[in-house]
């Protein structure tokens, strides 16, 4: 097992073949566009192998063929805390864990719905979001995001969420660093955030599954550092691109965390597996060394990108990225109806996320997954020319 290691940024570089793995991204895109040279840049994960401090711990696992029915695991727990703590500067308690965070988004959701009238959500926003309020029995309540096209910014617009929260919809869905607009909330728009909702008693139910995917100079503020009411649902999931292993963790003050692992044990619902645990306590211990390059290797990624749709296609609006690997792309100005640019992209050999799933309003928006080889990259910016000719 490694323990401190160099990481060459040139890993990142090396090819990887993802197609005929069952891969949502690549698989799905062929699937979709029977297209076998499609380039998806798609789906949130990365077309890099994990950590080989994963794969190892994976492997010794395996080889004992040992897969039955677990104990606690307080040691991958103490690894989480750690994390948490060395990281973020955050004291956890971890030991809830869910097999997702779109569960655990539905999951909580539903928990405290009888203290809420309603939700509330930052728009666009990742898909799964829309889903909470109907799981929950509750009508959603929809604040879109000041955006300002010029600057490439998107602001949170308080004076809406304060309606909302007026006409009783006191739960709030939030996501940070938030997809798709790759925002990191500084730490003064957090504060005014948390005291509007103090002032209604308002639940904060902050998804930071991207926390640890942060560029060069921003910098992330887990929610209970500064409302100890809100509860946190993190993953090593998009860190070290293990998503299909299935895990989340769910943090919250000992009395709120208890009344959800109450809930949840109620209903026989309970995270993880044991491959999942193995996979986050190597992450967690050892990944540290690999993630700092990797996010070296996403920032490079994010530079190139800017500076050649800068210059390329000056038509194309950036939305500036501080956190995530995915970026927001605005087409508006090439005036097409949003299924042509659709269209015109996959003839052209690509898929991306489609700006329709993150809201209304959102025609003529794509999501670019720089989590890729450069070279992915490259043949991107060929293939847009062609659509965009
Ligand atoms: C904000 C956000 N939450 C949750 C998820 C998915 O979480 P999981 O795969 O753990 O259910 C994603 C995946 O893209 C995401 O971007």
């Amino acid at each position: 097992m490694e323990k401190k290691e160099t990481v060459s940024l040139t890993l990142f570089d090396e090819p990887v073949e993802r197609r005929h793995t069952h891969s949502a991204k690549w698989d799905g895109a062929y699937a979709q566009t029977g297209n076998p040279d499609i380039l998806p840049l798609s789906l949130a994960d990365m077309d890099f192998r994990s950590p080989s401090c994963v794969t190892e711990a994976l492997t010794q696992r395996v080889k004992t063929g040992l897969f039955g029915y677990e104990t606690e695991y307080p040691e991958v727990n103490r690894a989480v805390e750690n994390w948490m703590r060395t990281r973020h500067q955050t004291e956890v308690t971890a030991g809830v864990t869910t097999p997702g965070v779109v569960s655990a988004l539905l999951k909580t959701a539903a928990c405290f719905a009888p203290e809420a009238k309603g939700i509330a959500v930052f728009t666009p926003i990742y898909g799964h979001f829309y889903e909470t309020a109907p799981a929950a029995g509750l009508p959603l309540f929809e604040c879109p995001l000041l955006y300002d096209r010029d600057r490439g910014t998107w602001k949170m617009d308080l004076n809406r969420l304060d309606d909302g929260f007026k006409q009783g919809f006191t739960l709030l869905m939030f996501c940070s660093p938030h997809n798709p607009v790759g925002r990191v909330w500084t730490r003064e728009e957090l504060t005014g955030l948390v005291a509007l909702c103090r002032r209604y008693h308002a639940r904060i139910i902050s998804d930071e599954i991207h926390m640890d995917l942060i560029m060069p100079g921003n910098e992330h503020t887990c929610m209970l550092r500064l409302d100890p009411e809100a509860v946190v649902l993190t993953a090593p999931s998009k860190t070290f691109n293990i998503a299909g292993l299935r895990h989340s963790n769910v943090f919250a003050s000992p009395a709120t965390q208890r009344k959800i692992g109450e809930a949840w044990e109620e209903e026989r619902f309970r995270g993880g597996n044991v491959l999942s645990y193995v996979a986050e306590y190597a992450a967690y211990t050892y990944g540290a060394p690999w993630l700092d390059a990797l996010l070296a290797y996403l920032d490079r990624n994010r530079a190139y990108v800017e500076e050649e749709i800068r210059t390329r296609f000056p038509g194309i609006a950036l939305t500036k990225l501080e956190g995530t690997y995915l970026m927001w792309l605005d087409f508006t100005s090439y005036g097409m109806p949003h299924e042509e640019l659709k269209k015109r992209l996959t003839e052209s050999g690509l898929v991306l996320g489609d700006g329709l799933d993150y809201g209304k309003g959102c025609e003529g928006f794509m999501r670019l997954n720089i989590g890729t080889q450069k070279a992915n990259l490259s043949l991107f910016l060929e293939r847009l020319e062609k659509a965009l000719s």
